[in-house]
């Protein structure tokens, strides 16, 4: 699925649904991290205008999904708790391209988004296939297909710009090193963990 190397234990549902006040809260944040990445790539990128224009999109559908993530929560009586840290962005945030000139950077910032997108939309199929909740099955369906959109369109910019570098091998150490890391994950009630 979307080229990742090893998929989620579908086990991993229960655990999310077993704290689903705890699963929300993360995720809200989840989007609320995707919506501030859109907006650091239009600010650093302010001379492309199709990829500005993109991403201002992105941007808002990620706070829609944030607003629609809360919205949940209110309905069932939680309450949002603080940011969550997203220990596995983290670990790909270590993993991308640094002191290699700001093109390469930037490449790598589209592929750092893109990775994190396919990993989401897998994990919310997870979500839709397993949990027993209708209403949430049906919210993490729509979710899914919203990230498979953006990871296409990442990958897309990645590809358009790269010029003179290698995306298709880079790509390809993206998708070894997530299917590493993921191993670690899956025990939680986080997005990603
Ligand atoms: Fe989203
Ligand atoms: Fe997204």
């Amino acid at each position: 699925m979307l080229g990742l190397k090893l998929l989620t234990d579908p086990r991993w549902a229960n655990i999310a649904e077993a704290n689903l006040a705890e699963i929300l809260t993360d995720h809200a944040w989840c989007e609320q991290k995707a919506a501030s990445n859109a907006i650091t790539l239009i600010i650093n990128n302010p001379e492309k205008e199709e990829l500005v224009h993109e991403l201002t999109a992105i941007a808002i559908e990620e706070m829609q999904h944030f607003q629609m993530v809360i919205e949940i929560i209110k309905k069932r009586g939680y309450t949002l708790g603080p940011e969550r840290k997203d220990d596995y962005v983290n670990q790909l945030m270590k993993f991308s391209r640094k002191g290699e000139g700001r093109h390469a950077a930037f490449i790598d910032r589209l592929l750092f988004a893109a990775m994190i997108e396919a990993r989401s939309c897998e994990r919310f199929r997870v979500l839709f296939q397993n949990i027993r909740d209708k209403e949430l099955a049906e919210f993490y369906r729509e979710l899914m297909i919203s990230e498979a959109n953006h990871y296409t369109t990442f990958l897309n910019f990645a590809r358009k710009f790269a010029i003179d570098l290698d995306v298709e091998q880079r790509w390809k150490e993206w998708l070894e090193f997530e299917g590493k890391l993921i191993l670690s994950y899956g025990k939680t009630e986080k997005i990603h963990g």
